[in-house]
């Protein structure tokens, strides 16, 4: 089954509920790759050893990985850590992510600055580009594991929106611009 993503309400409940509009409203593949986002479904079980994985690491040049477990039993920190990964934020570079157990929501900014929520489970790995807005968050199940890849050091800075100055910001709309999109509204 592909990835399953739609617009959010603009509710203020629980964000670990899936925040569903009435009816609900899906968004497509073709939607994601306009904004920049990337999917891939792979074998999570077989991570350590997996041939697809190795090819978009070695084409995309992901030398860099490491393993994070977000649950709020068993990380210390873990809501504190959370409360920041929700904050509405930005970075540098590209967010590339590999759910290899459990799930969470990535919720990333439309062109016409509207959220849509990504859920991300066994399998699923994406690629934020850099300078989209973006956050995340746990789901009820309360758990994921997440594989982070990276091209060269590891920077993991979140810049906290507005960003409007910031040079991978301003990439990242003359990008969507130039791929036919509308301008994204600067706030
Ligand atoms: C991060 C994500 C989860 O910055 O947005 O780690
Ligand atoms: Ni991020």
């Amino acid at each position: 089954m592909a990835i399953q993503a739609w617009y959010m309400d603009e509710t203020n409940e629980d964000p670990r509920l899936p925040h569903h509009r009435t009816p609900k409203e899906y968004v497509s593949l073709d939607t994601l790759s306009d904004i920049g986002v990337l999917y891939w479904k792979l074998d999570a079980k077989n991570y350590e050893n997996d041939p697809e994985l190795n090819k978009i690491r070695e084409e995309r040049g992901y030398n860099y990985f490491d393993l994070l477990d977000l649950c709020p039993e068993k990380v210390e920190n873990c809501e504190q850590k959370l409360k920041k990964l929700y904050t509405e934020h930005i970075h540098a570079d590209e967010e590339i992510r590999y759910c290899l157990e459990g799930s969470g929501y990535f919720d990333v900014r439309d062109k016409a600055d509207r959220w849509i929520r990504i859920l991300v489970k066994e399998g699923d790995l994406i690629i934020l580009p850099a300078g989209i807005y973006h956050r995340f968050t746990l789901d009820t199940t309360n758990y994921v594991k997440l594989m982070r890849l990276f091209k060269g050091e590891p920077v993991w800075t979140p810049y906290n929106r507005p960003q409007e100055d910031h040079p991978a910001r301003k990439e990242y709309i003359k990008h969507l611009a130039g791929s036919g999109g509308m301008p994204v509204a600067a706030h």
